[in-house]
């Protein structure tokens, strides 16, 4: 039997990330992933390290993946870099995630630059530092007429605090005679979010185990598809990125009707 089993596993054809690639480029693409990055902390504690070394683990990783991500043609990478509740964290390491986006892209813009790459982020500016919203300000004047992958850091993002910034608005808006409530839909709603310059999330990624949406994109990911991983952020590598794509290529998404197939029937 275990003779068989390593018959098996040797003739096992190891396939490389490029032939991967080549494959889920047949099917159709997520057009916009979003990521909830988790696990830096673990990822240090494991190794005796300070937290924030996870936390500057966790930025090699963005570059890589999302490098992936534009080769892969999606439209749209949101990543989950700080939560309206992470400012619970001691001041050290919010100051230290505070300045991360500077040192990312003062040390990756001329390459996002080069691949095409354009920046936006969504979240709430108030709370940020000069420094860092100068970083991503820059960032996103420079991306600004990029075509390629739209990388959108979720930076001081919440999703109940979006929601009801936009509900404010709303208010404003009929209050004021510019919108009757008969018109507020979906539609309407969502292009009072952050993310109104946005699809939707097609395929939504969790690593580190944790089996929860920690206020991200509460509205946003109504039908989108979930993918958790127990792997923390910093060990995630481009094979994991694949494979959370295979996996939302075997989905049927069927947004409450019936499978296609099915209503032929
Ligand atoms: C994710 O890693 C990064 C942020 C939330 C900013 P964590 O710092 O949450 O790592 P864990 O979950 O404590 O391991
Ligand atoms: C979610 O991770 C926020 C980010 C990844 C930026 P957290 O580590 O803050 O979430 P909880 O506390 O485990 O829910
Ligand atoms: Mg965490």
């Amino acid at each position: 039997m275990l003779n068989k089993i390593n018959f098996w596993k040797s003739s096992r054809k190891t396939v490389s990330i490029d032939e991967r690639i080549e494959q889920v480029l047949k099917l159709p693409i997520p057009k916009h992933i979003a990521i909830i990055m988790d696990g830096n902390g673990r990822w240090a504690k494991k190794r005796a390290l300070p937290r924030i070394a996870g936390h500057h683990e966790g930025m090699r990783i963005v570059r890589k993946i999302t490098m992936l991500a534009n080769r892969l043609n999606i439209d749209t990478l949101t990543l989950y870099a700080f939560s309206t509740e992470n400012w619970k964290r001691p001041k050290h390491e919010v100051d230290y995630l505070m300045g991360l986006p500077e040192e990312f892209l003062g040390n990756f813009l001329p390459e996002l630059i080069e691949e095409n790459v354009k920046v936006c982020m969504i979240g709430n500016n108030n709370r940020i530092p000069e420094h860092t919203r100068r970083a991503v300000e820059k960032a996103i004047v420079e991306t600004s007429a990029n075509t390629g992958l739209k990388l959108n850091f979720a930076l001081n993002y919440g999703g109940r605090a979006e929601i009801l910034d936009a509900v404010k608005e709303i208010s404003k808006d009929v209050k004021n005679g510019n919108l009757d409530i008969s018109d507020i839909n979906d539609e309407a709603f969502s292009n009072y979010l952050m993310t109104h310059f946005l699809s939707d999330p097609d395929l939504l990624i969790r690593t580190s185990g944790e089996l929860r949406i920690s206020n991200f994109m509460l509205w946003q990911i109504a039908y989108s598809e979930l993918w958790f991983t127990d792997v923390l952020w910093p060990d995630f590598t481009e094979a994991h990125l694949i494979e959370a794509v295979e996996a939302y290529q075997r989905r049927s998404r069927r947004y409450g009707g019936i499978h296609s197939e099915e209503s032929k029937k």
